[in-house]
């Protein structure tokens, strides 16, 4: 096969590959949490949190990552906080956490709880809420 048609299928499958990830991509506003989950994060955030964002701190902040993977937040949260504690709590209640920090800013709950140990969350896309 010539190299050009070659170099041209592969960049093909390459922007096949990405639609089918753009399809598979849910975001923030499809019920990615459990109200379980978002129950455990409160306790978690009052105690870890709390004391340097109040509960309006995330709205902004959400709006600011609209469009990007939640994973990316959530990996500036699971790495570099609690600011006095960085990285001081397990993924699960970070994952509770975010939960949490949704249902704050009244996004709605779900059935399947957020995961965080694979690829889940950069599936999940920050959104705008529905109404
Ligand atoms: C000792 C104070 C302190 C504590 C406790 C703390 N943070 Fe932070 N946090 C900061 C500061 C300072 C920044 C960076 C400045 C800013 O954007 O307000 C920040 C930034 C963030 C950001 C980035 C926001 C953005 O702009 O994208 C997230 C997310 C976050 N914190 C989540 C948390 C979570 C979740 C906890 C609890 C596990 C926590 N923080 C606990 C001080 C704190």
């Amino acid at each position: 096969m010539p190299r050009v048609l070659c170099a041209a299928l592969a960049a093909l499958s390459i922007l096949m590959a990405c639609i089918a990830v753009a399809d598979d991509a849910r975001s923030i506003a499809d019920g990615v949490y459990t109200e379980g989950q978002a129950a455990s994060g409160e306790l978690l955030y009052a105690e870890h949190c709390l004391i340097c964002h109040d509960k309006k701190y995330f709205r902004p902040v959400l709006k600011r990552w609209n469009g990007q993977p939640i994973s990316m937040m959530y990996l500036i949260m699971s790495s570099s906080m609690p600011e006095s504690n960085p990285a001081s709590l397990q993924q699960e209640e970070y994952a509770d956490i975010l939960a949490y920090i949704l249902s704050l800013s009244r996004y709605p709950a779900g059935d399947t709880p957020l995961t965080v140990t694979d690829e889940a969350l950069e599936r999940i896309l920050v959104a705008p809420r529905r109404r």
